[in-house]
C-alpha cells in the first residue's frame, strides 16, 4: 500500500517587498540579491496575519474540496510559535471546522520539522489507513535589519493532506538522517529575531546534506541516477543550487550545468519571490515543481532534504503519481502570487516594526491580508481569529 501526498495547497501573504528596492536604499548591486542568493521578492505579512491564518488559508482548498471526514489529525509545524502552551493547530481546527475527535500537535525543529510531521503522518497513515492526517507548516522569517539575513526573510504557509493510495506523491519509508548540536541559527523565546551565524550556517547544512544522503545510501537501494528532480530546503534560492552541486560532485555524477539546473530549477520558482518561509518552504518547492513543470512528472522520483538549523538534516524519497496533474491547486496559486501588492521601503519597514501588543489591553487590527482569515485582535492576551 503506497502513503503519501494527496493534495497540496500554500498560501502567502498579499505584500512583498522587491530585493531591487532593499538593495537600492542599501546602496547594494541588486544582482547580490537576483543572482547571489537567487532571490527577487520577499513576502511581509500585514498586522492581521500570523502563522495561525497563514496555515488557515492553505489549507482551506484542501478542505472545501476533500472536506474534514476521516481527517483524524492536524500536526502544525512552525517555528514562529504564538504560545509556548497552546499549539497553533488549535485554532485552525477551530477555523477548518474539523471534526472534535481530531488529534492536534505542534512540532519544532527550525525548518526541518514540516518533514518530521510528514514523516509521522505517514506512519499513521500506514497504521490506520482509512484515515488522513492534516500536515500544515506555517512560518514567519524575521532577522535584523541591516543584518546579511535581512534580504532573506519572507513568510508562506503549506498544507498537504496525508492519505492512503495518495494523488500526488507517494513516500518511501527509507530515510536518511543526520543530527549534530550546532549554533548556527536560533531564537531564544525573548527574541522576535533569529540570530544566525551566516556563513557558518551555510557549511552545516553541507554537510547534514552530505551526512543525511550517505545515510541514505545505507538504508535505500535507490542511487543518484534513480531521480529525476531534487526539492532542497530554500532558505534562499542558491542554496539549493550550491546544494546540488555538491550532490552531484560527492556522486560523481557527472551532469552538465544544465542537466544539473534542470533537477531543480521549477522547485525555485515560487520561492524566488516569497522567500524563506522556514518550515513550509521545501513544500512550497515541491509545490512549486509539480505546477510549473511541462514534462509530465508521473512515475519520477524526487528526492528531498530537508534541514532545520541547530541541526537535524533528512534526506527521503518519493514518486510522482499518475495523474497528479488532476489533484493540483496550480492555477490558484498562481492567481495569488500575481495579485500581490509591492510596498515601498518605508511600507515595509512599518510591517515589519509591527509589534503585537503584550499589555493585556483590547486591541483592534485594521484590515490587511487578503486571505480568508484574518487576526482581527488581541484582547486580554486571546488572539481572535475571524473569517473575512
Ligand atoms: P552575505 O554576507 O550578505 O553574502 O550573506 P555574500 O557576501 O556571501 O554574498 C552572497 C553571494 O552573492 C556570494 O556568492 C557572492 O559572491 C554573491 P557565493 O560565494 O555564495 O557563490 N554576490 C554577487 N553576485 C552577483 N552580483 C553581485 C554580487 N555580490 C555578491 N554584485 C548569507 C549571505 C546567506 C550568509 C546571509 O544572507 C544570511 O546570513 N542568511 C540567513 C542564514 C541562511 O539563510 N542560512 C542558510 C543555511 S541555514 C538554513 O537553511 C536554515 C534556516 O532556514 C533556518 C531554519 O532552519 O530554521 C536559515
Amino acid at each position: 500500500m503506497s502513503v503519501g501526498i494527496d493534495e497540496i495547497s500554500f498560501y502567502t501573504s498579499n505584500y512583498f517587498l522587491d530585493l531591487k528596492t532593499l538593495a537600492e536604499v542599501q546602496g547594494t548591486d541588486p544582482d547580490k540579491y537576483y543572482t547571489g542568493i537567487g532571490q527577487e521578492k520577499m513576502g511581509m505579512a500585514a498586522p492581521d496575519e500570523d502563522v495561525v491564518t497563514m496555515a488557515a488559508n492553505a489549507a482551506l482548498p484542501l478542505i472545501e474540496s476533500a472536506g474534514t471526514e476521516g481527517v483524524s489529525t492536524l500536526m502544525f509545524a512552525t517555528e514562529t510559535g504564538i504560545d509556548q502552551s497552546k499549539a497553533a493547530g488549535i485554532y485552525v481546527h477551530r477555523l477548518l471546522g474539523l471534526n472534535d475527535n481530531c488529534r492536534v500537535v505542534e512540532l519544532k525543529q527550525a525548518c526541518y520539522s514540516a518533514t518530521a510531521a510528514l514523516q509521522m503522518a505517514c506512519a499513521l497513515v500506514a497504521r490506520k489507513p482509512d484515515s488522513k492526517v492534516l500536515v500544515i507548516a506555517s512560518d514567519i522569517a524575521r532577522y535584523d535589519l541591516d543584518t546579511p539575513g535581512e534580504a532573506t526573510q519572507g513568510c508562506g504557509a503549506v498544507a498537504m493532506m496525508v492519505t492512503a493510495s495518495p494523488r500526488l506523491v507517494s513516500i518511501d519509508p527509507e530515510v536518511g538522517n543526520y543530527a549534530e548540536d550546532v549554533m548556527d541559527f536560533w531564537r531564544p523565546n525573548y527574541r522576535s529575531t533569529a540570530l544566525v551565524d551566516g556563513k557558518y550556517s551555510t557549511k552545516i547544512y553541507l554537510k547534514a546534506l552530505k551526512k543525511a544522503w550517505d545515510h541514505f545510501r545505507y538504508v535505500s537501494p535507490l542511487t543518484f541516477s534513480d531521480f529525476s528532480h531534487f526539492c532542497y530546503h530554500l532558505p534562499f534560492s542558491r542554496m539549493a543550487q550550491k546544494a546540488h552541486q555538491q550532490l552531484v560532485r560527492h556522486n560523481k555524477a557527472g551532469l552538465s550545468a544544465e542537466q544539473q539546473n534542470a533537477q531543480i530549477d521549477k522547485t525555485l520558482v515560487y520561492n524566488r519571490t516569497i522567500g524563506n518561509s522556514y518550515t513550509a518552504s521545501m513544500y512550497i518547492g515541491l509545490t512549486s515543481l509539480l505546477d510549473n513543470t511541462a514534462e509530465d512528472l508521473s512515475g519520477k522520483r524526487i528526492g528531498f532534504f530537508s534541514y532545520g538549523s541547530g541541526c537535524v538534516g533528512e534526506f527521503f524519497s518519493g514518486t510522482v503519481v499518475p495523474g497528479y496533474r488532476d489533484a493540483l491547486h496550480a492555477a490558484r496559486h498562481h492567481e495569488m502570487l500575481t495579485a500581490r501588492q509591492e510596498i515601498s521601503h518605508d511600507e515595509y519597514l512599518e510591517l515589519y516594526r509591527h509589534q503585537v501588543p503584550t499589555d493585556g489591553g483590547e486591541h483592534r487590527f485594521a484590515e490587511g491580508t487578503t486571505g480568508r482569515f484574518r487576526l482581527a485582535g488581541i484582547s486580554h492576551h486571546k488572539r481572535e481569529y475571524v473569517p473575512r
